[in-house]
C-alpha cells in the first residue's frame, strides 16, 4: 500500500479534516460493537489432573472474565454440565467410546439405549445449560476399533432420533476424527479420506451432517506435525510456503492447508457443502529443555494467529468466507496428563486461573499473567527519528504485509495523527501477524515490546 507519509501530508485541507473528523465519529457504535463480538472461541475443559478447581468456579470464571463462549468436555459429567448452567455458555459434551454399540439403531428410528442416554444425560440439564453439540466417542476411527467404528454412524443417527423425538431440535450430533483418517493429505488439493473408510464409513456420516445440518468435526495439530524445516510454516510466521500446483494456492500455514486437505477429501465424496469444525487444536508453552518450537511465545503466536484466523471470516484458499467454529485444546495444564513434558503444558491457564499467557481472551479486570510472560505489544520507541519511524511504517505497511487501514485517514487508529502513533500502530501490526518473535519488534533499535495494551478508544491494537 502507499505509505502512511503520502497519507499525513493529503490531510491539509480542512473539508478533507471534516469528513475525517465525520467518518471517525459516524464508526464509533459499528466499531464498538465489531470489536466486542468479534472473538469466539472455544476450549476443551480435559481433566487429567489432580489439582483442578470444582466445575463451578470454573463456569463462573470462564463467564466473567474472558471471552470463551464455548466449552468442550471429555465426557457427560453431570457436575460440570450442570455448572454452565446460566452463563450463556454452550458446551459440547461427549458420548463415551464404550457407550456407542449400545445406542446405534438398525432402524432409522432412535434405539432404546440412545433414548435413555438422552433422557440422563441431556434432559436434566438442558436447556439451562446450552448443550449446543454431542460428540458421539472421541477420535473413534483412530481406536481401529472395528465393533466401535462400524457402529459410529448408526450411533449418531440414533441419538439424532432420540434428541428430536425428546424435542430437543437444536442441538447437533457430531463426532471428532484426527487426521489420521486421511491416507494424503499434501499438498491439500490430494486430500483423500483412507480406503476402506471413505466410501463406508464417511460418505454415509457426511450425508448424515449435510442432512442434519450439523459440522464435521476434525482435530488438526501442526504441532504433532512440524519439523525444524516446517516449524515456521506450523506456526504462522513467515516461511516460502508449500505450493499445491493442481490449484496454484502457496499455502504458507499448516493449519489452514490440514483444513483444505480435509475439505479436499470431503470434495473427493461429493460433500463439499458440508460445515467443517475444529475439536481439538493447540500449541504447547513448555516442553523438555531445549525442545526446539516449543515455549510461551511459540504457544502465544499460534493461538494469536489461530483465533483471528477462524474468527476472521475469511476462510481458506478452498473454503473462502466460512467462519470455523473452534475449541482450543485446552483450558488448563493438566499434570496427571501421560508422556513428554509438552503433554501437560497445553493449557491457556494455571489451576489457580493465572493466564499461563493471554492471547487477547481475558476480559480487562482480570490479573495480568505471573512472571511477564503475557501478550505484549510492539510500539515506537519515542526518541526514534522520523526518517526512521517512516521507514518502518513503509515496510510494516508494504512488504511487510501489516493491514495498516486503521492509520489510514478515515481509520479508527488514525487520531492522534503523528508519526509516532502511526509507527506505533504498523510495527504493531507486523509483529503480531508477521513473526511475533522478539526480534520482529526490533526494527533497527527502534521499536521496543511492551506490556500494555495500548490501544484506545476504538482504536484496538491487533
Ligand atoms: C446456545 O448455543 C448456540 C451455539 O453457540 C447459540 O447459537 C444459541 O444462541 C445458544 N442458545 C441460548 C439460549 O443461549
Ligand atoms: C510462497 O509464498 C512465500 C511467502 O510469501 C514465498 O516466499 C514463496 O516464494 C512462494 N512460493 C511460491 C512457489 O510461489
Amino acid at each position: 500500500m502507499a505509505a502512511a507519509g503520502g497519507l499525513l501530508t493529503a490531510l491539509a485541507s480542512p473539508t478533507k479534516l471534516l469528513l475525517a473528523l465525520f467518518l471517525v465519529l459516524h464508526l464509533v457504535p459499528f466499531s464498538s460493537i465489531t470489536a466486542a463480538a468479534a472473538i469466539s472461541v472455544g476450549v476443551n475443559y480435559g481433566a487429567y489432573a489432580n489439582n483442578l478447581p470444582p466445575p463451578v468456579q470454573v463456569a463462573a470464571f470462564l463467564k466473567d472474565r474472558t471471552f470463551i463462549d464455548r466449552v468442550k468436555l471429555f465426557d457427560a459429567n453431570p457436575d460440570m454440565i450442570r455448572a454452565f448452567a446460566g452463563t450463556g455458555i454452550s458446551l459440547m459434551i461427549t458420548v463415551p467410546n464404550g457407550d456407542i454399540p449400545s445406542l446405534a439403531s438398525r432402524s432409522s428410528a432412535a434405539s432404546p439405549a440412545a433414548s435413555a442416554w438422552v433422557a440422563s444425560h441431556v434432559a436434566p440439564f438442558y436447556p439451562a445449560t446450552n448443550i449446543s453439540l454431542i460428540a458421539v466417542g472421541n477420535e473413534v476411527l483412530a481406536t481401529a476399533d472395528r465393533n466401535l467404528i462400524a457402529h459410529l454412524v448408526p450411533a449418531m443417527r440414533s441419538l439424532y432420533a432420540a434428541l428430536s423425538a425428546a424435542g430437543f431440535h437444536q442441538i447437533r450430533v457430531s463426532t471428532p476424527h484426527s487426521l489420521g483418517i486421511l491416507s494424503t493429505s499434501e499438498p491439500p488439493s490430494i486430500g483423500r479420506f483412507r480406503r476402506g473408510y471413505d466410501r463406508a464409513i464417511f460418505a454415509p456420516m457426511l450425508d448424515f451432517h449435510l442432512r442434519t445440518r450439523t459440522p464435521f468435526l476434525v482435530n488438526p495439530y501442526p504441532y504433532f506435525g512440524y519439523t525444524a524445516r516446517t516449524l515456521n510454516y506450523a506456526l504462522f510466521r513467515p516461511n516460502s510456503g508449500v505450493f499445491d500446483a493442481a490449484t496454484g494456492v502457496n499455502y504458507t500455514n499448516m493449519f489452514v492447508a490440514q483444513l483444505d486437505a480435509v475439505h479436499a477429501a470431503m470434495r473427493r465424496l461429493g460433500y463439499d457443502d458440508v460445515e467443517i469444525a475444529v475439536g481439538e487444536t493447540g500449541w504447547p508453552s513448555a516442553g523438555e529443555p531445549g525442545q526446539l518450537g516449543v515455549s510461551v511465545e511459540d504457544a502465544i503466536c499460534y493461538h494469536t494467529n489461530l483465533i483471528r484466523l477462524v474468527n476472521s471470516g475469511k476462510g481458506t484458499p478452498m473454503m473462502p468466507g466460512r467462519r470455523f467454529e473452534t475449541y482450543v485444546f485446552a483450558l488448563f495444564n493438566e499434570n496427571l496428563k501421560p508422556g513428554p513434558t509438552a503433554e501437560r503444558h497445553f493449557g491457556l491457564f494455571n489451576p489457580d486461573f493465572s493466564p499461563v499467557y493471554d492471547v487477547g481472551l481475558m476480559r480487562s479486570q482480570a490479573p495480568a499473567p505471573a512472571g511477564g510472560s503475557g501478550r505484549r505489544w510492539c510500539v515506537a520507541r519515542a526518541d526514534a527519528s522520523a526518517a526512521a519511524l517512516q521507514a518502518n511504517i513503509d515496510y510494516a505497511c508494504g512488504s511487510g504485509g501489516a493491514n495498516c487501514r486503521p492509520i489510514q485517514d478515515g481509520g479508527a487508529c488514525f487520531y492522534p495523527n503523528t508519526l509516532l502513533s502511526h509507527a506505533s500502530y504498523a510495527m504493531n501490526a507486523y509483529y503480531q501477524t508477521a513473526g511475533c518473535h522478539d526480534f520482529n519488534c526490533d526494527f533497527g533499535h527502534t521499536g521496543v515490546l511492551a506490556a500494555a495494551d495500548p490501544s484506545r478508544g476504538n482504536c484496538k491494537y491487533q
